[in-house]
């Protein structure tokens, strides 16, 4: 079955799918995106995707392409045009296509919208968790505002392909001050010795993660308490348990860090009971 994109207003052969030489995105990352995972062929947490676009959007003065109904239908267009299960869908908005020039274009040039999805099979990522991940930790070197969820990545991109390189699946990033802010892709999260629950506050250093919210709520709700504070690698690295949040990654056990294990360096009874919590919620979501 061939893939179709949502490419401004038309559903397209994925592949061949084409945005002008000039869109903004291309010349300058001058735009934002979101990942949401799509488990039985339901959006997990659509809401709280949506009002993050919509806030990267107004962050950056991106007028939004189309309402919030209208981008709901659409995305479900393409999940079923794509017979799309598990997976996730992938919706990116430019500034648009304008002349190169740093200011914004004027209001006659519209924002560009592209959407697509794509299959996953949900049986990797558990496979993956029972035996846990290895991270590896970076300088963060990116931009001060973290919190808008822009297409601008490229450290994060130089920070995967450095773990990657060192056999890691994820890279933490530190602060100047020696304090992890969160992974390349995902939130960084650890259960301290005494077993607390800890992940940094939502500031301007880090995405403010959709599954990272949806576990602060779930974790509430079974009594559970999480400190939203700064931690450093050092307390990291003696934590019971250290995983990480992300629509892709969902809730995964990370057992190494800088080649220290964590605990047993096996992944820990909490988090391996907080992602089966997170799969009980998706499928309650279908
Ligand atoms: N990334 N922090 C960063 C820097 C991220 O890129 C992501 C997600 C997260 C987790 O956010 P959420 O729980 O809303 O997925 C945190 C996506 C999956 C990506 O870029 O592919």
């Amino acid at each position: 079955m061939s893939r179709i994109a949502y490419v401004n207003g038309r559903y397209v052969p994925h592949r061949g799918a084409m945005v002008p030489i000039e869109d903004r995105g291309y010349q300058f990352a001058d735009g934002v995106y979101e990942v949401c995972e799509v488990f039985r062929g339901a959006l997990i947490d659509e809401r709280r995707h949506f009002e993050r676009l919509s806030y990267s959007l107004s962050e950056l003065q991106i007028t939004p392409p189309l309402r919030q109904g209208a981008l709901a239908i659409v995305v479900r267009e393409i999940l079923a045009r794509n017979k799309i299960g598990n997976g996730y869908i992938y919706v990116q908005v430019t500034r648009g296509a304008a002349p190169r020039d740093h200011v914004f274009p004027g209001h006659s040039v519209r924002p560009s919208l592209v959407i697509t999805a794509r299959h996953v099979d949900p049986a990797k990522g558990d496979q993956l968790a029972q035996k846990g991940v290895s991270v590896v930790t970076m300088p963060d070197i990116r931009w001060k505002r973290a919190d808008i969820k822009s297409t601008s990545l490229l450290p994060n991109v130089l920070a995967r392909e450095r773990a990657r390189q060192s056999g890691a699946y994820e890279a933490w990033l530190i602060d100047d001050s020696g304090m992890v802010t969160e992974g390349a892709a995902s939130n960084a999260w650890i259960i301290t010795e005494s077993g607390t629950i800890v992940t940094r506050a939502p500031d301007h250093a880090i995405l403010r993660g959709i599954t990272r919210t949806t576990l602060i709520e779930m974790l509430k709700a079974q009594g559970l308490t999480v400190e939203e504070r700064k931690f450093s690698l050092d307390e990291a690295q003696r934590a019971r348990e250290a995983f990480i949040t992300g629509a892709t990654a969902l809730i995964m056990p990370v057992v190494r860090i800088d080649g220290k294990p964590i605990g047993q360096g096996t992944p820990g009874p909490t988090v391996l009971k907080l992602r089966a919590l997170f799969h009980d919620f998706a499928a309650r979501s279908t």
